[in-house]
């Protein structure tokens, strides 16, 4: 493995491979064992897109591994004002031993591991989020035991979640169904290799994709960069939410997930979101795991 581009780049004994060494570190850190696994490694954080958990998880896991982290916001990289992606991978490449970028375009990120010579991160694009899915995986396997036979269902749009969640849950053994409307459907080329390698649902009827559900996921209608779809959306997506009256066609120990940021009332009820607090705050804090595990296997 040479960079984390997108999840479908790969095999599940790489992912589970992470999930294993995730699992090792939050061990480390609950028993106040620190170990400076990259110490004196640089990693450059690129966003071009706002991020809470994204930017806190990835500088302090650095600082915890012994590494150094340097925030680098668009706004004030010469990237922001024009200078090419691959003159900015060679010359990042000669400061910094990894970079993780936050982007609109995945052309971007792929340009980056092309041009440069350091180990890139997608930590998120349009199409893809690898490193959140790697932390749900790892939030579904604490709850649930393992993957095998489970179910999960997506409710909403057709978005880099849906895309990387889809790969992650078919990686890993378990059934996919996504409920969205028409035209808001994950990346078609996914969507093809999904049904070729595992059981996949696409479906405008919510509760069909709830039905019998073990692992419920869900995110916003609007995704960074959509502000001025956001009126469209809310009206094409209406339906399209996590609720106790659709919830009910699904298993009685259903978990449910929320990559975050979440709007309460929109893709989410308040009520839900509260009753599921404890796996969606855990899946957040998975981030720190996932990526530090992510991190030595690319930088050590
Ligand atoms: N889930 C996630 O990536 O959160 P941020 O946008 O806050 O980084
Ligand atoms: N789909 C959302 C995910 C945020 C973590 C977005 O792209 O804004």
């Amino acid at each position: 493995m040479k960079h984390l581009l997108k999840l479908s780049d790969l095999s599940r004994e790489e992912i589970l491979s992470i999930l294993n060494l995730a699992d090792q570190l939050k061990f480390e850190r609950n028993n106040g064992i620190q170990k400076d696994y990259l110490k004196g490694k640089k990693l450059g954080l690129i966003f071009q897109k706002a991020s809470t958990r994204t930017r806190v998880s990835f500088e302090v896991g650095m600082y915890e591994l012994g590494g150094y982290p340097l925030f680098l916001s668009s706004n004030d990289l010469q990237i922001g004002r024009g200078e090419p992606v691959q003159d900015t991978a060679r010359v990042l490449s000669r400061y910094l031993d990894g970079i993780m970028i936050r982007t609109f375009a995945q052309k971007e990120v792929e340009d980056l591991a092309k041009y440069g010579s350091i180990p890139i991160i997608n930590g998120l694009t349009d199409y893809a989020h690898p490193c959140q899915v790697l932390a749900d995986l790892m939030t579904i396997r604490e709850y649930k035991g393992s993957f095998k036979g489970l179910k999960m269902a997506f409710v909403g749009d057709g978005n880099n979640m849906a895309n990387s969640l889809m790969v992650g849950a078919i990686k890993m053994g378990m059934s996919f169904a996504i409920a969205c409307p028409n035209g808001y459907e994950p990346d078609a080329e996914l969507m093809k290799w999904a049904k070729e390698n595992g059981d996949l649902t696409i479906t405008t009827n919510v509760k069909e994709a709830l039905k019998d559900a073990d692992v419920v996921y869900t995110d916003v209608w609007a995704s960074m960069g959509q502000e001025g779809e956001k009126q469209k959306r809310e009206l094409a997506f209406a339906s399209y939410q996590v609720n106790k009256e659709n919830l009910s066609v699904s298993k009685q120990d259903v978990m449910i997930m929320h990559c975050l940021p979440a709007h309460r009332g929109e893709e989410i009820t308040a009520d839900v979101f509260e009753e599921h607090a404890n796996e969606i705050f855990d899946e957040a804090e998975n981030r720190l795991h996932a990526q530090k595990a992510v991190l030595i296997k690319l930088l050590k």
